[in-house]
């Protein structure tokens, strides 16, 4: 097989978008388009992937800098086209960064779902030899360049919807805008390419035509399936290639066996602030209710359950743990964790380095930041652990908060095992609270309470005997 270099035309507006991103920066899934195109040249082995940028040219360069999310190793290089006169134009700037001795692929910057089977076939059909072409059978043909074929099926040519007779427009078979052919006939044809046509375009699908007066041989790999040469020009078409993605995410866990209450109600995407790839591992009897959105890595240990619209990134989640419904968990860089058979929500929110042991309870509106809670431990309403240590079988009361912040750093707060935090209390840190210890509800508790003791910290209670509430004074 010949070395693959793989084109990737990546200069258009994308007026349609109506946005100043770049429209191969769109993201589908947490990620770019274009990633989505330079993922399947990880996946192709290709030696190089040449970038074509005109609109946006610096941001999109930049945005590839950081690779491949799908791994592997290949030359990545740029070459601007400016102005844009077409895509036969586009190819032509990366002409001479192209090696003679390769097979060229050429893809679109913003047709992210072609499946890498699909490309490996369209390769193997040009062999390095023939010019091959991806074509799809679309009932509804309009806007797509059509296959001319010959009576005996052989190809012709392309031509364009706009340059089409009303005859060739009947045509279902369209080109997907996806080819593959050896280097060394491309770099012949494209010089010859020219402009006379109803869009006055260089188009690169006259390398067609030049194929076969020269006895070329032209093949084709043809498919059925829209979804994978479609093309994101508007937010509509953007939102529907979303939807078809993540409905093939979703078969495929169904089919490892998780148990998804509506799979078109179900989104894994990656992380747009780290670019780690949306990647859910789930063990077996795992159960995700409707319109929850995992981000990241995500982990689910055997029979866990999660709730109706929870937003889960980053997190471990072992087995048995139930997540109840509207919990936010957000692991970002440092990663959530919870224990075996915790309980979690509803409306409960975690956030990075929060780590819960075995059977821990945290309940609706509480908070848990960079806090390792150990077995058993509760925190059933409306609190708030920040950089908290807590022991085991630990009690924290409704309505309490640790007070980690002084204005310019942070603090711990440590609290031994079987302790008993009231309702309403604030721990001001660094502070500890012994094992075994109590603390009254409403206290503020800033300096440590041994072991055992009862630590309040409160006004005591007074009483005013016949007291008499002000009375409103008569009209005048
Ligand atoms: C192209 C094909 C058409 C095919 C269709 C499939 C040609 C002449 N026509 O048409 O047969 O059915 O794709 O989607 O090739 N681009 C540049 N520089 C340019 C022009 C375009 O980089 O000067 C890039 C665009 O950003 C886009 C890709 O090339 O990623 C395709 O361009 P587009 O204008 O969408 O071509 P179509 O008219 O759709
Ligand atoms: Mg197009």
């Amino acid at each position: 097989m010949n070395p693959l270099d793989i084109v990737i035309m990546a200069a258009g507006k994308g007026t349609r978008m109506k946005s100043r991103i770049p429209k191969v920066l769109q993201r589908l899934a947490g990620r770019p388009l274009l990633q989505h195109v330079l993922d399947q040249a990880a996946h192709l082995s290709a030696r190089s992937a040449i970038v074509i940028t005109g609109h946006g040219a610096m941001e999109v360069e930049a945005a590839c800098a950081g690779g491949t999310s799908a791994g592997g190793q290949f030359d990545l290089k740029f070459a601007r086209q400016e102005p844009q006169l077409g895509t036969g134009h586009a190819v032509q700037q990366a002409a001479p960064l192209l090696a003679g001795d390769g097979t060229v692929l050429v893809l679109s910057g913003d047709v992210p779902l072609t499946q890498a089977d699909t490309v490996r076939a369209l390769v193997a059909a040009s062999g390095g030899q023939a010019l091959a072409l991806l074509t799809v059978r679309l009932p509804e043909p309009r806007g797509y360049g059509r296959i001319l074929r010959a009576a005996d099926g052989r190809v012709q040519g392309i031509v364009e919807e706009k340059d089409a007779s009303d005859a060739q427009r009947a045509i279902t078979e369209v080109y997907s805008g996806i080819l593959a052919v050896p280097a060394r006939l491309l770099l012949a044809w494209l010089p010859r390419l020219s402009n006379q046509n109803a869009q006055g375009e260089y188009y690169l699908t006259e390398v067609v035509a030049m194929a076969v007066a020269e006895g070329v041989p032209v093949t084709t790999h043809t498919i059925d399936d829209a979804v994978q040469v479609a093309g994101v020009n508007s937010p509509a078409q953007l939102a529907e290639l979303e939807r078809a993605h993540q409905a093939r995410t979703a078969t495929a866990l169904m089919e490892a066996g998780v148990r998804l209450a509506d799979p078109a109600r179900f989104d894994l995407r990656d992380d747009a602030r780290s670019g780690v790839r949306g990647e859910l591992v789930c063990a077996a009897d795992v159960e995700i209710d409707v319109g929850c959105v995992f981000t990241g890595r995500v982990e689910l240990g055997e029979g866990v359950r999660i709730g109706a619209y929870c937003c889960i990134a980053n997190a471990r989640i072992a087995a048995g743990a139930v997540v109840h419904p509207f919990t936010h968990i957000d692991g970002e860089a440092a990663g959530v964790q919870v224990g075996e058979g915790a309980l979690v929500g509803p409306f409960a929110r975690l956030r990075p380095g929060a780590q819960l042991g075995r059977g821990v309870h945290i309940g609706n509106f509480v908070e848990v930041k960079n806090s390792q809670l150990a077995d058993g431990a509760k925190a059933n309403h409306l609190a708030y652990l920040g950089d908290a240590t807590v022991g085991e079988r630990v009690n924290y009361g409704a309505g309490s908060i640790t007070a980690n912040y002084d204005g310019a750093n942070k603090h711990r707060t440590v609290i031994g095992p079987d302790a008993h935090i009231g309702s309403n209390c604030v721990l001001v840190a660094p502070v500890t609270i012994g094992a075994g210890a109590t603390v009254g509800g409403g206290s503020t508790i800033s300096k440590d309470v041994p072991p055992a003791a009862l630590g309040v910290a409160r006004g005591r209670q007074t009483h005013i005997e016949g007291w008499k509430r002000p009375a409103k004074r008569a009209a005048p």
